[in-house]
């Protein structure tokens, strides 16, 4: 009789797993119990021969078999595993260093803009922001720089397709009312200046921090893409004097050390007087190093008292404020304090070089 057959085997299965003391021998058992050639498979094979009825009783008692033997396999095989652990072999030392984990920050850039910020308002100044798409009004026309001005091309333009690809350029005359205005990617930060005091009166101080974009070739002090800073001072008598005491507040705090600035005339259409300035040398304090290349000052940016003509496209009356702005490179800043030698490595996205910040 199968039921009998089957009652057989698995006794026997049971006995002889129960007494099996190594992995292979259990696994031997498994297949001669089991497996394709056993004479339990055979049993199942030759199923399809009894009558239904039969068919039905045997089968069941085959499948209740099947599993009961895996799960004695199984147990066993647990059994024997754990038996032969060798902890001594998987001995952990918790005194050995980890694995380090590699973690994001932030980029050098952000954290300068960051620690700029908090100095400066810190001194009471607000931060203002304004839009890297602008128009020609905002980058150029309001800052005094009109159409055809020789100045513009001190600010090699990225233009933009307006979407209607409608330039001035492109109208009839007589349309002047239909005119599109001209956008283009800010070439600095100063229309952050026209938009602020649109919407504000003086008092005020402020900072505009952004990205700016010049149509030139990049080199190792040049990018196209590059950060600026600017600030604008504006009351009743704002004058030249506070913009010094500022500018080296800021830096003193900025280098850590007491730090001198100095005046040079210049020129830009949106001040009136204007100037270069420069702060003394970082490294050697204004004696003449290798860094200064001996001069004892470094160059940083621009800056001087705003243009009446500017207060005026702002919406301000000619001659009732005062003020200074200024602007300078974030890169250049950084550049000098940490001694990085090519503009470049900031958007090179070369982890070797940001990952020291
Ligand atoms: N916007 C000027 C530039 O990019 C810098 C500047 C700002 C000069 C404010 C004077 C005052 O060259």
């Amino acid at each position: 009789m199968l039921e009998e057959k089957i009652e057989k085997i698995k006794e026997d299965a049971l006995a002889e797993i129960a007494a099996v003391e190594s992995l292979a021998e259990l696994n031997d058992l498994r297949i001669k119990f089991l497996g394709r050639k056993s004479e339990f498979t055979n049993i199942l094979k030759s199923l399809k021969d009894l009558t239904e009825q039969e068919r039905k009783i045997v089968g069941q008692i085959a499948n209740a078999t099947k599993i009961e033997v895996e799960s004695v396999l199984a147990a066993k095989e647990k059994e024997l595993k754990e038996k032969s652990f060798d902890f001594a072999a998987e001995k952990i030392d918790v005194t050995m260093p980890a694995k380090k984990l590699q973690r994001g920050h932030l980029h050098p850039l952000t954290k300068i803009q960051n620690e700029l910020e908090d100095i400066f308002t810190s001194m009471g100044f607000e931060i203002a922001d304004g839009p890297e798409v602008e128009t020609e009004f905002y980058n150029f026309d309001a800052l005094n720089i009109p159409k055809n001005h020789p100045a513009r091309d001190k600010w090699d333009t990225f233009w933009l397709k307006n979407n209607k690809q409608q330039t001035t350029d492109d109208l009839p005359t007589g349309q002047a009312g239909k005119q599109q205005e001209r956008i283009l990617l800010r070439t600095h930060t100063s229309p952050v200046q026209i938009r602020f005091m649109q919407t504000h009166t003086p008092p005020f101080r402020i900072i505009a921090p952004g990205k700016c974009f010049r149509n030139e070739a990049t080199d190792a002090t040049h990018e196209h893409s590059f950060y600026q800073f600017e600030a604008l001072m504006v009351g009743d008598d704002v004058n030249v004097g506070n913009f010094k005491f500022i500018a080296q507040e800021f830096f003193s705090k900025f280098f850590k050390k007491e730090i001198n600035v100095r005046l040079r005339p210049s020129y830009f259409p949106f001040t009136e007087p204007s100037f270069e300035f420069d702060i003394s040398c970082t490294v050697c304090g204004g004696e003449g190093c290798p860094s200064c290349k001996g001069g004892g000052w470094l160059e940083v940016g621009g800056a001087g008292m705003v243009n009446q003509a500017v207060f005026e496209a702002a919406g301000y009356p000619r001659g009732k404020y005062q003020g200074f702005a200024w602007g300078f490179g974030l890169e250049r800043l950084l550049m000098m304090r940490n001694k990085i030698n090519d503009i470049r490595l900031f958007h090179s996205g070369d982890k070797r070089f940001t990952d020291q910040f």
